[in-house]
């Protein structure tokens, strides 16, 4: 039988909400959630196949025992760790939720070996250097979701300027996903029409900055968490793109080996996504300045990977 299987590791408001999207547009034939909640799993996944019970959807949505139910899963999504608690450094962060990934890796390498793997936990860049470097699955299987959430985002902004132009918006995000992320207004229009020729420079440099603090914006007026409803649909479609074999271009988190001039590190930059995961990485021509921006994101990724590195790896 022809199935389409995706497995969703943490079922946060992220994992819950794509299961919920993936479930309700029928985009695969099966998905499994697994945490480490037991009950809460149970009921995300009761919860979910109900609704798409309603949908009049045929997707099945059921909860792991353990890591054997992932088997023969095409897509894998990682979305596990903890958020940052108070008195926790950075790097404290980043350690614990390295050897989250680790676990969850080790699960996927051996039930599901053949899958494509897309990560959503924070800190995203390093903890999909992490995976790839836990698994040792070719770059192509190993995935980063950012730069689609981060370029809604921009696209939010720039509607909020113009007042118009809703869903035809394109607006382009590079880098790593953090403060020092790479907004490129002149890769971003509205039907075609570039958003130099529509907004003054000081408007397009406030977009530029509110995208850049977009996801904090939203952390201190939830005051308990951070985003899910943008950040799970910017990963459904990562997800249908590969299923469907949709060739379509996006931004995302992966291994650059030469591409813009990096060797291992993981950044965000234009990819075609299709059923091999990521089938091409586009090379954009930045002009100096923005060179200089990617340059600082990067380094700010690669300041993490490298305590990852010497701490995790003991390389
Ligand atoms: C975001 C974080 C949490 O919402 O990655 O951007």
């Amino acid at each position: 039988m022809f199935t389409k299987k995706v497995g969703i590791v943490g079922v946060g408001n992220v994992g819950s909400t794509l299961a919920y999207a993936l479930a309700s547009k029928g985009i695969c034939s099966s998905i499994v959630l697994k945490d480490i909640r037991e009950d809460v799993v149970q009921a995300m996944a009761l919860d979910i196949s109900q609704a798409a019970n309603a949908a009049k959807s045929h997707t099945i949505v059921t909860a792991a025992k353990d890591g054997s139910d992932f088997k023969d899963s095409d897509i894998i999504v990682i979305t596990a760790g903890i958020p940052r608690k108070p008195g926790m450094s950075r790097d404290d962060l980043l350690l614990i939720n390295a050897k989250i990934m680790k676990d969850v890796i080790d699960d996927i390498k051996d039930n599901a070996p053949n899958s494509i793997i897309i990560i959503v936990s924070n800190p995203l860049d390093a903890m999909v250097y992490a995976a790839l470097k836990c698994s040792n699955f070719p770059k192509n299987k190993v995935i980063g979701m950012a730069g689609i959430l981060d370029s809604a985002r921009m696209s939010h902004f720039i509607f909020d300027k113009l007042g118009y132009g809703a869903g035809q918006i394109q607006a382009s995000v590079m880098g790593g996903h953090g403060d020092a992320m790479v907004p490129l207004p002149n890769y971003s229009s509205v039907a075609g029409v570039p958003i130099s020729e529509l907004l003054s420079s000081e408007d397009i440099e406030d977009i530029v900055t509110k995208t850049k603090n977009g996801g904090l914006q939203i952390v201190k007026l939830l005051g308990t968490g951070s985003a899910y409803y943008a950040p799970a649909h910017s990963t459904s479609l990562m997800v249908e793109a590969i299923l469907h074999n949709q060739k379509k271009i996006y931004p995302c988190a992966v291994l650059l080996e030469g591409e813009y001039g990096y060797e291992n590190i993981v950044g965000g930059v234009p990819v075609m996504l299709g059923s091999n995961g990521v089938e091409k990485i586009i090379q954009l021509d930045l002009n100096d300045t923005q060179k200089e921006q990617f340059d600082k994101s990067i380094s700010s990724v690669k300041e993490l990977t490298n305590t990852l590195d010497s701490k995790f790896f003991n390389k």
